[in-house]
Protein backbone atom coordinates (compact mmCIF):
# COMPACT_ATOMS: atom_id res chain seq x y z
CA UNK A 1 0.00 0.00 0.00
CA UNK A 2 1.10 3.40 -0.61
CA UNK A 3 2.95 5.05 2.48
CA UNK A 4 2.82 8.61 3.10
CA UNK A 5 5.28 11.14 1.56
CA UNK A 6 8.09 12.15 3.21
CA UNK A 7 8.49 14.98 4.81
CA UNK A 8 9.47 17.88 2.29
CA UNK A 9 7.42 15.71 -0.71
CA UNK A 10 5.20 17.56 -2.91
CA UNK A 11 1.07 16.46 -0.96
CA UNK A 12 0.25 13.85 -3.61
CA UNK A 13 3.57 12.23 -3.50
CA UNK A 14 3.72 8.46 -2.68
CA UNK A 15 6.31 6.19 -2.14
CA UNK A 16 6.27 2.63 -4.42
CA UNK A 17 5.04 -0.07 -2.24
CA UNK A 18 6.83 -2.07 -4.52
CA UNK A 19 10.02 -2.69 -6.25
CA UNK A 20 12.48 0.06 -5.03
CA UNK A 21 14.45 2.41 -7.92
CA UNK A 22 17.37 0.46 -6.54
CA UNK A 23 16.11 -3.11 -7.00
CA UNK A 24 14.99 -2.45 -10.42
CA UNK A 25 18.37 -1.38 -11.11
CA UNK A 26 19.96 -4.03 -9.88
CA UNK A 27 17.88 -6.10 -12.83
CA UNK A 28 17.45 -3.95 -15.39
CA UNK A 29 20.98 -2.22 -15.45
CA UNK A 30 23.48 -5.42 -15.42
CA UNK A 31 24.62 -3.98 -18.75
CA UNK A 32 22.60 -2.90 -22.08
CA UNK A 33 25.44 -5.25 -24.20
CA UNK A 34 24.61 -8.32 -22.23
CA UNK A 35 20.64 -7.85 -22.38
CA UNK A 36 21.63 -7.27 -26.45
CA UNK A 37 23.21 -10.76 -26.35
CA UNK A 38 20.22 -12.56 -26.07
CA UNK A 39 17.16 -10.65 -26.24
CA UNK A 40 15.57 -9.91 -30.07
CA UNK A 41 16.98 -6.48 -31.99
CA UNK A 42 14.08 -4.30 -30.33
CA UNK A 43 15.11 -5.50 -26.77
CA UNK A 44 11.75 -6.16 -25.92
CA UNK A 45 12.20 -8.31 -22.49
CA UNK A 46 8.84 -9.40 -22.27
CA UNK A 47 6.78 -12.45 -23.27
CA UNK A 48 6.21 -12.78 -27.13
CA UNK A 49 3.32 -13.59 -28.68
CA UNK A 50 4.28 -17.05 -31.16
CA UNK A 51 2.02 -17.22 -34.36
CA UNK A 52 -1.06 -19.88 -34.28
CA UNK A 53 0.17 -22.44 -36.49
CA UNK A 54 2.86 -23.14 -34.38
CA UNK A 55 5.76 -22.70 -37.18
CA UNK A 56 8.79 -23.56 -35.04
CA UNK A 57 11.07 -21.68 -37.64
CA UNK A 58 9.12 -18.25 -36.11
CA UNK A 59 11.97 -16.06 -35.01
CA UNK A 60 11.70 -14.56 -32.21
CA UNK A 61 11.80 -11.00 -33.65
CA UNK A 62 8.12 -11.06 -34.91
CA UNK A 63 6.91 -12.81 -32.66
CA UNK A 64 7.66 -10.06 -30.31
CA UNK A 65 6.46 -7.27 -33.22
CA UNK A 66 2.87 -10.21 -32.91
CA UNK A 67 2.58 -9.13 -29.04
CA UNK A 68 3.54 -5.55 -29.48
CA UNK A 69 0.74 -5.05 -31.89
CA UNK A 70 -1.79 -7.15 -30.12
CA UNK A 71 -1.24 -5.18 -27.25
CA UNK A 72 -1.71 -1.38 -29.48
CA UNK A 73 -4.60 -3.23 -31.25
CA UNK A 74 -6.43 -4.48 -28.00
CA UNK A 75 -5.63 -0.65 -26.26
CA UNK A 76 -7.39 0.69 -29.57
CA UNK A 77 -4.16 3.29 -29.84
CA UNK A 78 -3.60 2.65 -33.45
CA UNK A 79 -3.32 6.33 -35.06
CA UNK A 80 -4.15 7.67 -31.38
CA UNK A 81 -2.74 11.21 -30.36
CA UNK A 82 -0.52 10.14 -27.36
CA UNK A 83 -0.33 6.96 -25.51
CA UNK A 84 1.81 5.90 -22.35
CA UNK A 85 3.85 2.96 -21.73
CA UNK A 86 3.95 2.31 -17.81
CA UNK A 87 7.32 0.41 -17.55
CA UNK A 88 8.80 0.78 -21.25
CA UNK A 89 12.53 -0.71 -21.05
CA UNK A 90 14.61 0.14 -23.74
CA UNK A 91 11.55 1.78 -25.66
CA UNK A 92 10.28 -0.99 -28.30
CA UNK A 93 6.36 0.09 -27.98
CA UNK A 94 7.52 3.23 -28.14
CA UNK A 95 8.71 3.03 -31.46
CA UNK A 96 6.23 0.50 -33.02
CA UNK A 97 3.31 2.70 -31.65
CA UNK A 98 5.14 5.68 -33.59
CA UNK A 99 6.98 4.33 -36.52
CA UNK A 100 4.14 1.23 -37.59
CA UNK A 101 0.72 2.41 -35.79
CA UNK A 102 0.71 5.90 -36.77
CA UNK A 103 0.87 7.52 -33.02
CA UNK A 104 1.51 11.25 -32.17
CA UNK A 105 3.02 11.23 -29.56
CA UNK A 106 4.23 8.23 -26.83
CA UNK A 107 5.76 8.58 -23.73
CA UNK A 108 6.94 5.75 -21.35
CA UNK A 109 7.90 5.49 -18.09
CA UNK A 110 11.10 3.19 -16.59
CA UNK A 111 13.11 3.18 -13.14
CA UNK A 112 16.22 2.03 -15.06
CA UNK A 113 19.04 4.71 -15.76
CA UNK A 114 20.88 2.46 -18.32
CA UNK A 115 17.79 1.48 -20.32
CA UNK A 116 17.15 5.86 -20.51
CA UNK A 117 20.64 6.65 -21.01
CA UNK A 118 20.49 4.04 -23.89
CA UNK A 119 17.53 5.45 -25.06
CA UNK A 120 19.28 8.72 -24.87
CA UNK A 121 21.73 8.18 -27.25
CA UNK A 122 19.22 7.51 -30.38
CA UNK A 123 16.06 8.80 -29.16
CA UNK A 124 13.15 7.93 -31.73
CA UNK A 125 10.83 11.05 -33.37
CA UNK A 126 7.67 11.63 -31.65
CA UNK A 127 9.12 9.40 -28.51
CA UNK A 128 9.79 10.84 -24.88
CA UNK A 129 11.56 8.46 -21.91
CA UNK A 130 11.12 9.57 -18.69
CA UNK A 131 12.96 8.34 -15.59
CA UNK A 132 10.40 7.71 -13.38
CA UNK A 133 7.73 6.03 -11.15
CA UNK A 134 4.84 5.87 -12.23
CA UNK A 135 3.38 6.76 -9.16
CA UNK A 136 5.32 10.07 -9.64
CA UNK A 137 3.91 10.86 -13.61
CA UNK A 138 2.10 13.75 -14.32
CA UNK A 139 0.86 13.87 -18.20
CA UNK A 140 1.92 17.37 -19.08
CA UNK A 141 -0.59 17.38 -21.98
CA UNK A 142 -4.41 16.24 -20.23
CA UNK A 143 -3.88 12.45 -20.23
CA UNK A 144 -3.58 10.12 -23.13
CA UNK A 145 -6.13 8.32 -25.46
CA UNK A 146 -4.99 4.65 -24.38
CA UNK A 147 -2.36 3.21 -22.04
CA UNK A 148 -0.19 0.19 -22.19
CA UNK A 149 1.62 -1.81 -19.70
CA UNK A 150 4.17 -5.19 -20.04
CA UNK A 151 6.09 -6.48 -17.46
CA UNK A 152 6.28 -3.90 -15.65
CA UNK A 153 3.10 -4.77 -13.11
CA UNK A 154 5.35 -7.94 -11.52
CA UNK A 155 7.08 -5.15 -9.54
CA UNK A 156 4.29 -2.53 -8.11
CA UNK A 157 3.66 -5.18 -4.97
CA UNK A 158 6.50 -5.96 -2.40
CA UNK A 159 6.93 -9.32 -1.42
CA UNK A 160 5.22 -10.87 1.63
CA UNK A 161 2.32 -8.11 1.84
CA UNK A 162 -1.34 -9.27 2.82
CA UNK A 163 -3.47 -9.71 -0.15
CA UNK A 164 -5.41 -6.45 0.73
CA UNK A 165 -2.56 -4.45 0.72
CA UNK A 166 -1.30 -5.95 -2.61
CA UNK A 167 -4.87 -5.20 -4.14
CA UNK A 168 -5.03 -1.52 -2.54
CA UNK A 169 -1.96 -0.69 -4.85
CA UNK A 170 -3.03 -2.21 -7.77
CA UNK A 171 -6.25 -0.44 -7.37
CA UNK A 172 -4.17 2.69 -7.20
CA UNK A 173 -2.42 1.74 -10.50
CA UNK A 174 -6.02 1.26 -12.48
CA UNK A 175 -7.06 4.55 -10.77
CA UNK A 176 -4.03 6.37 -12.20
CA UNK A 177 -4.47 4.76 -15.44
CA UNK A 178 -8.17 5.99 -15.37
CA UNK A 179 -7.19 9.40 -14.25
CA UNK A 180 -5.40 9.13 -17.58
CA UNK A 181 -7.73 8.06 -19.68
CA UNK A 182 -11.38 9.20 -21.14
CA UNK A 183 -14.51 7.18 -20.87
CA UNK A 184 -14.20 4.28 -23.01
CA UNK A 185 -10.32 4.40 -23.29
CA UNK A 186 -8.46 1.09 -23.07
CA UNK A 187 -5.28 0.12 -20.85
CA UNK A 188 -3.71 -3.12 -22.01
CA UNK A 189 -2.01 -4.72 -19.63
CA UNK A 190 0.28 -8.05 -19.92
CA UNK A 191 2.05 -9.69 -17.02
CA UNK A 192 3.26 -12.71 -15.37
CA UNK A 193 0.50 -14.45 -12.72
CA UNK A 194 0.62 -17.03 -10.02
CA UNK A 195 -0.34 -20.61 -12.04
CA UNK A 196 -2.73 -22.44 -10.28
CA UNK A 197 -1.00 -25.51 -10.19
CA UNK A 198 0.38 -24.85 -6.65
CA UNK A 199 1.65 -28.16 -6.23
CA UNK A 200 5.57 -27.70 -6.19
CA UNK A 201 8.72 -30.19 -5.42
CA UNK A 202 11.84 -28.75 -3.64
CA UNK A 203 13.35 -27.91 -6.43
CA UNK A 204 10.73 -25.97 -8.15
CA UNK A 205 10.56 -24.27 -4.79
CA UNK A 206 14.09 -23.51 -4.30
CA UNK A 207 14.22 -21.98 -8.21
CA UNK A 208 11.44 -19.44 -7.51
CA UNK A 209 12.44 -18.19 -4.26
CA UNK A 210 16.39 -17.97 -6.00
CA UNK A 211 14.55 -16.02 -8.72
CA UNK A 212 12.68 -13.59 -6.35
CA UNK A 213 15.76 -13.27 -4.24
CA UNK A 214 18.71 -12.90 -6.87
CA UNK A 215 16.98 -11.56 -9.84
CA UNK A 216 14.06 -9.68 -9.02
CA UNK A 217 14.55 -8.37 -5.31
CA UNK A 218 11.64 -6.56 -3.92
CA UNK A 219 9.03 -8.00 -6.43
CA UNK A 220 5.95 -10.77 -6.11
CA UNK A 221 3.50 -11.87 -9.06
CA UNK A 222 0.05 -11.20 -8.66
CA UNK A 223 -2.67 -13.35 -8.54
CA UNK A 224 -5.28 -12.56 -11.89
CA UNK A 225 -8.21 -12.64 -9.14
CA UNK A 226 -5.97 -9.36 -7.22
CA UNK A 227 -5.92 -7.88 -10.67
CA UNK A 228 -9.42 -8.49 -11.31
CA UNK A 229 -10.76 -7.31 -8.24
CA UNK A 230 -8.05 -4.06 -7.98
CA UNK A 231 -9.56 -3.32 -11.32
CA UNK A 232 -13.60 -3.60 -10.58
CA UNK A 233 -16.03 -0.17 -10.37
CA UNK A 234 -12.89 1.18 -12.57
CA UNK A 235 -12.60 -0.52 -15.84
CA UNK A 236 -14.12 -3.90 -17.90
CA UNK A 237 -12.51 -6.43 -18.72
CA UNK A 238 -13.12 -6.77 -22.33
CA UNK A 239 -9.83 -9.31 -23.21
CA UNK A 240 -7.96 -11.69 -21.38
CA UNK A 241 -5.61 -14.59 -22.64
CA UNK A 242 -3.39 -16.75 -20.49
CA UNK A 243 -0.21 -17.75 -22.59
CA UNK A 244 2.39 -19.70 -20.26
CA UNK A 245 3.27 -21.67 -23.33
CA UNK A 246 4.00 -18.81 -25.43
CA UNK A 247 6.71 -17.31 -22.16
CA UNK A 248 8.21 -21.22 -22.16
CA UNK A 249 9.28 -20.85 -25.55
CA UNK A 250 10.45 -17.06 -25.24
CA UNK A 251 11.96 -17.74 -22.19
CA UNK A 252 13.88 -20.72 -24.34
CA UNK A 253 15.08 -19.07 -27.02
CA UNK A 254 16.42 -16.43 -24.90
CA UNK A 255 18.30 -19.42 -22.32
CA UNK A 256 19.22 -20.77 -26.16
CA UNK A 257 20.72 -16.88 -26.84
CA UNK A 258 22.24 -16.70 -23.77
CA UNK A 259 24.29 -19.88 -24.15
CA UNK A 260 25.41 -19.31 -27.51
CA UNK A 261 27.00 -16.12 -26.37
CA UNK A 262 27.99 -16.97 -22.91
CA UNK A 263 31.96 -16.07 -23.71
CA UNK A 264 31.12 -12.63 -24.17
CA UNK A 265 28.57 -12.74 -21.78
CA UNK A 266 30.80 -13.55 -19.20
CA UNK A 267 33.02 -10.85 -20.13
CA UNK A 268 30.68 -8.50 -19.95
CA UNK A 269 28.49 -9.64 -16.72
CA UNK A 270 31.00 -11.68 -15.26
CA UNK A 271 30.51 -15.33 -14.19
CA UNK A 272 28.55 -15.25 -11.12
CA UNK A 273 25.64 -13.09 -13.02
CA UNK A 274 25.72 -15.03 -16.63
CA UNK A 275 24.75 -18.31 -14.04
CA UNK A 276 22.25 -17.07 -12.72
CA UNK A 277 20.53 -15.89 -15.77
CA UNK A 278 20.96 -19.34 -17.26
CA UNK A 279 19.41 -20.88 -13.90
CA UNK A 280 16.67 -17.95 -14.03
CA UNK A 281 15.54 -19.12 -17.68
CA UNK A 282 16.16 -22.44 -17.76
CA UNK A 283 13.99 -22.86 -14.40
CA UNK A 284 11.84 -20.10 -16.11
CA UNK A 285 10.79 -22.87 -19.15
CA UNK A 286 9.44 -25.14 -16.49
CA UNK A 287 7.84 -23.03 -14.19
CA UNK A 288 5.61 -21.49 -17.17
CA UNK A 289 5.08 -25.42 -18.75
CA UNK A 290 4.13 -26.57 -15.74
CA UNK A 291 1.79 -23.72 -14.80
CA UNK A 292 3.15 -23.02 -11.77
CA UNK A 293 3.13 -19.28 -13.46
CA UNK A 294 1.15 -17.92 -16.15
CA UNK A 295 0.81 -14.89 -18.71
CA UNK A 296 -2.13 -12.74 -18.90
CA UNK A 297 -2.40 -10.54 -21.58
CA UNK A 298 -5.31 -8.51 -20.13
CA UNK A 299 -7.59 -5.43 -22.19
CA UNK A 300 -9.39 -3.04 -19.88
CA UNK A 301 -11.92 -0.29 -20.79
CA UNK A 302 -13.11 2.68 -18.57
CA UNK A 303 -16.84 2.51 -17.76
CA UNK A 304 -16.82 5.84 -15.66
C1 LIG B 1 10.54 -6.65 -17.85
S1 LIG B 1 10.83 -4.97 -18.20
C2 LIG B 1 9.72 -4.78 -19.54
C3 LIG B 1 10.10 -3.67 -20.44
C4 LIG B 1 9.22 -3.48 -21.68
N1 LIG B 1 7.83 -3.25 -21.33
C5 LIG B 1 9.33 -4.65 -22.61
O1 LIG B 1 8.31 -5.32 -22.89
O2 LIG B 1 10.45 -4.91 -23.08
C6 LIG B 1 10.03 -4.09 -16.86
C7 LIG B 1 10.08 -2.58 -16.95
O3 LIG B 1 9.23 -2.04 -15.93
C8 LIG B 1 9.87 -0.91 -15.38
N2 LIG B 1 9.28 -0.64 -14.07
C9 LIG B 1 9.19 -1.43 -12.98
N3 LIG B 1 8.57 -0.79 -11.95
C10 LIG B 1 8.24 0.44 -12.43
C11 LIG B 1 7.59 1.57 -11.86
N4 LIG B 1 7.15 1.58 -10.61
N5 LIG B 1 7.43 2.67 -12.63
C12 LIG B 1 7.89 2.70 -13.91
N6 LIG B 1 8.50 1.65 -14.50
C13 LIG B 1 8.68 0.54 -13.78
C14 LIG B 1 11.34 -1.29 -15.36
O4 LIG B 1 12.15 -0.15 -15.22
C15 LIG B 1 11.45 -1.95 -16.73
O5 LIG B 1 11.64 -0.97 -17.72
Amino acid sequence: MSAPAPAGAPADTVVNAGASAEAIRHHYDVSDAFYALWLDRSLTYTCALWGEDGDPAETLERAQERKLDHLITGARATGARRVLDVGCGWGSMLRRLTQAHGVGHAVGVTLSESQAAWYRRGPAERTELLLESWQEHRPEDGGYDAVVSIGAFEHFAAPGLPRAERVAVYREFFDRCAQWLPVGGRLALQTCVKGNNVVMDRRTVADLLFIMKMIFPESEIPAVSEIVEASERTFDIVGMRNDPDHYARTAGVWHERLTARRPEAVEIAGETTVAHYERYLSSSVEHFRNRHLGLSRFVFEKVR
